[in-house]
């Protein structure tokens, strides 16, 4: 009869938040840890994927949201606000929602997948269209933040990243030890800032006796930790990672040098043929961006790097489902085929008979 409580529940006293804070949660976290059977028979390492598109709005973001939202609540807010290319005004709407305040989002008009959209709208939040990027969104935010009676939960709010690195708590759980690689796409960089401090607290708490090494990956037009600069126009079909001048870009680095880690760019090319390759081979369906960790390990498998005996753990960040427009894209013969309704001609198409 145990039903799992959610991140805040699960691990408060592992998260440094204030004591009464309330708590707000839809269930998050506790994602599968699925065996990749086709990634661990080609690299001949272990290889696991952290689906967290079985969180409850579909994304990572739910983890920090739960803990951001409930702190906000917890100090009397009323308002929420955030900058978002989808998923974090997805999260955020659905946790204000249940918290009872209202949801401010900012967007880059033009550049969010339409079912991030769509979770927004019905959650209930005011969905201002910024004629710009995801970086004029967040510096639009966090001014409004600073003047208005909003609270900021973009991931520069530290308590996203309390709970966004819970993730890093349960995979050492599964696995019994940290993994020896950890791969996972980076945009604005707070989920690998995060998961880097969940790993290293287990350390600490000696839960764990080592950590990964961190490897981020970017995609080839929004790679700005991999060329050392913001980009002024970020560009990648993987819109949830259009992101010229990450919040985290510090902590993110600190990340990759104290690990032993790098950031690395997948063409948008390989991030499409990584996430139709994972549908179809492993049946996990994520989104574009969920897809460049994946793409990363093949492209360093054809270089020809040695992950024999390993263990991988790659997070796949986000649903197929948010974005089903870019995952039809690539499909320009229909996949299905058109009948009339007897069994024949059903048999005859499908090659059966
Ligand atoms: N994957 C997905 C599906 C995302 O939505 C994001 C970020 C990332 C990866 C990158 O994570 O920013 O912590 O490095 N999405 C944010 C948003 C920016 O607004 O939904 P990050």
């Amino acid at each position: 009869t145990h039903q799992w409580r959610g991140v805040i529940e699960e691990y408060r006293d592992r998260l440094d938040i204030p004591a009464n804070t309330p708590t707000i949660t839809l269930g998050e976290g506790g994602t599968p840890m699925v065996h990749s059977d086709w990634l661990s028979g080609l690299t001949g390492a272990e290889v696991w994927l952290k689906v967290e598109g079985n969180n409850p709005t579909g994304s990572f973001k739910d983890r920090g949201m739960t803990v951001a939202l409930s702190v906000a609540v917890g100090e009397g807010a009323k308002a929420v606000v955030c900058a978002s290319t989808g998923n974090t005004s997805a999260s955020m709407a659905a946790y204000a929602a249940k918290a009872g305040i209202k949801p401010l989002v900012l967007v880059p008009q033009g550049k969010i997948a339409a079912g991030k959209l769509a979770q927004a709208i019905l959650h209930g939040a005011q969905v201002i269209m910024v004629r710009g990027n995801f970086d004029d969104c967040l510096r639009i935010s966090r001014a409004l933040a600073e003047d208005f009676p909003v609270a900021l939960v973009n991931s520069v709010n530290p308590m996203r990243l309390e709970g966004q690195k819970t993730a890093s708590f349960e995979i050492v759980d599964f696995l019994g030890a940290a993994p020896d690689v950890h791969v996972l796409p980076t945009g604005n960089a707070g989920n690998i800032s995060a998961y880097w401090k969940g790993y290293k607290e287990y350390v600490e708490s000696g839960d764990a006796a080592s950590t990964p090494v961190m490897r981020g990956w970017q995609a080839s037009g929004a790679a700005p930790l991999v060329l050392g600069a913001p980009v002024p126009d970020p560009e990648t079909v993987a819109s949830a990672i259009r992101i010229g001048n990450p919040a985290s870009w510090d902590l993110a680095m600190a990340a990759a040098e104290e690990s032993g880690g790098m950031f690395r760019k997948a063409t948008d090319e390989q991030i499409l043929a990584a996430q139709r390759e994972l549908a179809a081979r492993d049946g996990v369906f994520v989104e574009p961006a969920s897809a460049a960790g994946v793409a990363g390990i093949l492209i360093e498998h054809d270089e020809g790097a040695d992950l024999h005996g390993k263990t991988v753990v790659v997070t796949v960040t986000g649903h197929g489902l948010k974005d089903i427009d870019t995952a039809l894209s690539g499909f320009t013969d229909l996949v299905d085929t058109v009948v009339d309704a007897d069994v024949s001609a059903a048999a005859r198409a499908a090659g059966l008979d």
